[in-house]
């Protein structure tokens, strides 16, 4: 049995895979099992930021590996803590304090919990269109039915929603039984969608006079990608809580839950926890990513290298492009009728790309990637739309 074959036979069917099984990785591409090679668009949605292969990366991780993958929470964790303080020096102010778990989903599900236990309040409010994760409270938080529907039974009832970047709904939402405000910087898995900084501004204004707690969910935007260390930061706004995940770990499953030292605190032992969360080997590869992406200043290339593509994909004439939006290294194409054919051909072409949305090409790439391939893309683009203008 080949793969495809033992992938139809021996896993669950829940994922739409693409008909290519890649074998490694180098920089910002990737080999198949032809020997193809591909530019990567993707990283593994928005994981792989410091490409595959990386030196350091993979001699962090094999020396980790070779003394101690896994200990536990119930002693110290020195990789947890070194990791901890390297967060540390770059989060907004004030936000010093990280608890460590596995994914997405998990942090949003825990940030949740700090925020209800912090404020012994019971609502939280979501953006409609938000993706948050597809566990319990994370799948409550997601603003899109369609991940949700036939799953009510399990879903909290505690969730309202607002239209992203509309600040009288937002407004008039938040009650002074609101723990928290949970809210993307971009709707990433939304198709790109960006708020303006007054909308965020206004957020913040409305947590503090409501006592609301503001949870930003940085799992695709933060560690770089929007061109500064967290997405928020492009709004001039410090949260109380951030999450994170994806891009963390350079590729080995890492979250984090970062807050201050006062909302921290109410997590005493024995309120939460994970038994993997924080691990050594986990937490070796999340040091060695945050270095690696410091001393080859990607935080700078997302910025420049976003500015400069969004501005030459904005250039292509064609009029199946609805429009262009991002921020630094996530940049969405949205567009009328040829989303998934654009996948295709540039499937066929070498070059991975993904649609979100069901109607726009995002583009979140390794932030190692360099100006010519993002030229490569560009071009093929544009001479593929040039058939339909
Ligand atoms: C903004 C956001 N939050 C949460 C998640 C869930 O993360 P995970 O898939 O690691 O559970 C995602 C995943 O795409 C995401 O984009």
């Amino acid at each position: 049995m080949n793969t495809k074959e033992k992938t139809l036979k021996f896993l669950f069917g829940n994922y739409g895979r693409m008909d290519v099984c890649f074998t490694h990785g180098n920089g910002a591409y990737l080999y198949d099992t032809e020997g193809k090679r591909y530019l990567d668009l993707v990283a593994g949605i928005a994981v792989n930021s410091i490409g595959y292969n990386h030196p350091k990366w993979a001699e962090a991780v094999s020396e980790q590996a070779s003394r101690m993958a896994h200990t536990s929470n119930l002693y110290q964790i020195k990789e947890q803590a070194d990791l901890a303080e390297k967060l540390a020096s770059v989060t907004p102010k004030g936000m010093t304090k990280s608890l460590f778990v596995n994914s997405g989903a998990e942090a949003n599900e825990g940030a949740l919990k700090l925020a209800v236990r912090y404020t012994k309040r019971g609502r939280v409010l979501s953006s409609l269109n938000s993706f948050h994760g597809r566990l319990a409270a994370s799948l409550g938080a997601t603003g899109q039915t369609k991940y949700q529907e036939s799953f009510e039974p399990l879903i909290p009832k505690c969730f309202d929603y607002f239209n992203f970047g509309n600040i009288e709904d937002m407004k008039s939402k938040i009650t002074k039984d609101t723990a928290a405000v949970i809210i993307e910087p971009i709707q990433a898995e939304g198709g790109v969608q960006l708020a303006s900084k007054e909308f965020f501004k206004a957020v913040r204004d409305v947590c503090d006079d409501n006592g609301t707690l503001m949870i930003v969910d940085e799992v695709q935007t933060g560690i770089g990608r929007t061109g500064k260390w967290f997405g928020i930061q492009n709004y001039d706004v410090v949260p109380d809580i951030m999450t994170l995940a994806k891009a963390l770990g350079g590729g080995i499953p890492i979250g984090a839950i970062v807050s201050t030292p006062e909302i921290s605190s109410v997590l005493v032992p024995g309120t939460h926890g994970t038994t993997f969360g924080g691990g050594p080997l986990a937490c070796a590869a999340a040091s060695a990513t945050l270095d690696i992406i410091k001393d080859e200043k990607l935080v700078q290339n997302a910025r420049t290298l976003g500015k400069k593509w969004m501005s030459d994909l904005k250039k292509i004439k064609s009029s199946d492009i609805a429009e262009v939006r991002g921020l630094g290294l996530i940049i969405g194409i949205e567009m009328k009728t040829h989303a998934n054919d654009v996948k295709e051909h540039a499937l066929k072409n070498g070059i991975l790309v993904n649609v979100c949305h069901s109607n726009t090409v995002r583009l979140i790439p390794p932030l190692i990637i360099d100006e010519n391939d993002a030229d490569k893309f560009t071009s093929l683009l544009s001479a593929f739309l040039s058939k339909y203008n």
